[in-house]
């Protein structure tokens, strides 16, 4: 039977999350486009992408987003953290946050903090707040994830505990989760093994799959089988 372009059973927010540079924005091209690039740029903003895929008798669509793994926009807690040890001891009453790997300080109260000091820690909180707020809505009806790690870097596998508490922090608790480890074809490179992501995923209760978005290997797999687990 003849069916329109746009016409679909499901649609279904999927996100894409992990440290910059793990290859998000190819993995999202290579199964939007088949495309593929060596020299892709770090993503500004948000991007979102789509493809349809059947599954069983059912035609869904699926809207996948994508992001900077790291802020693009330069916030540093530098500036924060230097500011505060200028404060006197009266005015240090803050609470802290960690957001993306980067700690914030959020002032509570400041007694006698004036001028430029105050003006500096109330943007600073602002800042905080907008951030959250962009989170929020990044991962706002998202049914699917898949969380990547480069699999020749070591330090963006231990991040994505981070990660993991911020999509569970922000979605609903049966959010299918697809553990990724890209760039699976550098294999002279690897840092992380098989087996230690396996067990990590078998812990956290993900679904797990190691994908060269360069090769073109399991990409296909790993989005439909999140795709085809969300109920
Ligand atoms: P941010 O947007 O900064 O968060 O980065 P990202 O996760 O979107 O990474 P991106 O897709 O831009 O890829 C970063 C670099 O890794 C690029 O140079 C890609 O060509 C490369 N890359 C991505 N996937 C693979 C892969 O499967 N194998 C190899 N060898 N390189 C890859
Ligand atoms: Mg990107």
């Amino acid at each position: 039977a003849y069916r329109a372009d746009d016409d679909y059973d499901y649609l279904f927010k999927v996100v894409l999350i992990g440290d910059s540079g793990v290859g998000k924005s190819n993995l999202l091209s290579r199964f939007t486009r088949n495309e593929f690039s060596l020299e892709s740029k770090s993503t500004i903003g948000v991007e979102f992408a789509t493809r349809s895929i059947r599954v069983d008798d059912k035609v869904v669509k699926a809207q996948i987003w994508d992001t900077a793994g790291q802020e693009s926009e330069g916030i540093s807690i530098l500036p924060v953290s230097v500011l505060m040890n200028d404060l006197s001891s009266k005015t240090r009453k803050a609470s802290l946050h960690t957001f993306r790997g980067h700690v914030f300080y959020s002032v509570l109260t400041v007694y006698d903090a004036g001028g430029w000091e105050k003006s500096c820690l109330i943007s600073c909180f602002l800042l905080f707040q907008r951030y959250r707020a962009i989170t929020s809505a990044y991962y706002r009806g998202a049914v699917g994830a898949l969380l990547v790690y480069d699999v020749t870097r070591h330090v963006t596998f231990e991040n994505v505990e981070r990660w993991l508490k911020e999509l569970r922090g922000h979605t609903d608790s049966n959010i299918v989760i697809m553990l990724v480890g890209n760039k699976a074809d550098l294999r002279h490179l690897r840092a992380v093994s098989t087996d230690d992501a396996k067990a990590f995923a078998e812990r956290e209760n993900t679904f797990f799959m190691e994908t060269s978005a360069l090769e073109s290997m399991n990409v296909e797999n790993a989005f439909t089988e999140v795709l085809t687990q969300i109920h």
